[in-house]
């Protein structure tokens, strides 16, 4: 069966103001996007998450940025799974590099902590984004070390890849916010490589339909390359999302994967 390509909008900490919400939101609008073809989600930044919801157009998905290991309680900062399905949330993205440990900000998370944090999600009934990639120095040793720590990532939650609950993101650090894009042929290499991993340590069923998401300065320009990519499922879009060039990067993913 084809996958549902699935695009995602991460605003990380953005915008700074809240007034500035609506007009992000309009970009999302449905004579804008068309969701038919391609499940889409946003990420807004956790204080923004209340504001947006039931803002977009259906079909689009308030998608929190993170969530603590195990509920309600006295967990001061956090936000609980059970806090989201009370709100009408249904995903959860986890596992971003910048919560990992990269771009100078603490490792909130580890491989261990976001295999309690999807094991919570999944058990709680939401579905979830799991982020992964390697830094330029694992990139720079070629795709065998690349694999090496992809599968690393993977490990822990390698039981719970359930393909209609959960999407893998893989976004390569160096790329993120950098301009500098995975090539095409890089991108495909390693969610090939990826996909084979998952095949070989799941199933091959959960391989074949696991979306796997692109990460890294994607934006409308490169988009259409990077969609025909067979292993190519859709974007994690950073930068790009809190731009009108959102929609078009929807469009290239929905249009190359129509079967
Ligand atoms: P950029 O698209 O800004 O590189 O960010 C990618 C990202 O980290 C999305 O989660």
């Amino acid at each position: 069966m084809p996958r549902k390509p699935i695009v995602g909008g991460n605003w990380k900490c953005n915008p700074d103001k809240t007034e500035k919400l609506d007009s992000l939101i309009s970009n999302y609008d449905s004579e804008k996007i068309d969701t038919s073809k391609c499940d889409v989600y946003v990420c807004p930044s956790p204080l923004h998450v209340s504001y947006c919801m039931g803002k977009f157009k259906e079909g689009v998905m308030v998608t929190p940025q993170n969530c603590n290991i195990k509920g309600c309680g006295a967990f001061t900062g956090e936000m609980a799974v059970e806090q989201m399905k009370d709100m009408g949330i249904t995903n959860v993205l986890i596992g971003h590099s910048e919560r990992r440990g990269e771009f100078g900000l603490m490792a909130y998370d580890t491989n261990e902590t976001l295999a309690t944090k999807l094991k919570y999600i999944l058990d709680s009934g939401l579905n979830c984004i799991f982020c992964i990639g390697e830094k330029l120095s694992i990139r720079e040793q070629g795709i065998e070390a690349v694999m090496k720590e992809c599968a690393a990532q993977l490990e822990d939650v390698k039981g719970m890849l359930d393909p209609a609950r959960v999407v893998i993101a893989y976004e390569p650090v160096w790329s993120i916010g950098t301009g500098v894009t995975a090539s095409p042929e890089q991108a495909q290499e390693t969610h090939k490589a990826i996909r084979e991993w998952i095949a070989k340590e799941c199933s091959a069923e959960t391989a074949a339909a696991i979306r796997i998401q692109y990460g890294g300065s994607a934006n409308a320009k490169n988009a259409p390359d990077l969609s025909a990519c067979p292993d190519v499922d859709g974007f994690l879009v950073g930068g790009a999302s809190l731009k009108p060039e959102f929609k078009d990067i929807v469009a290239a993913i929905s249009a190359a994967k129509k079967a």
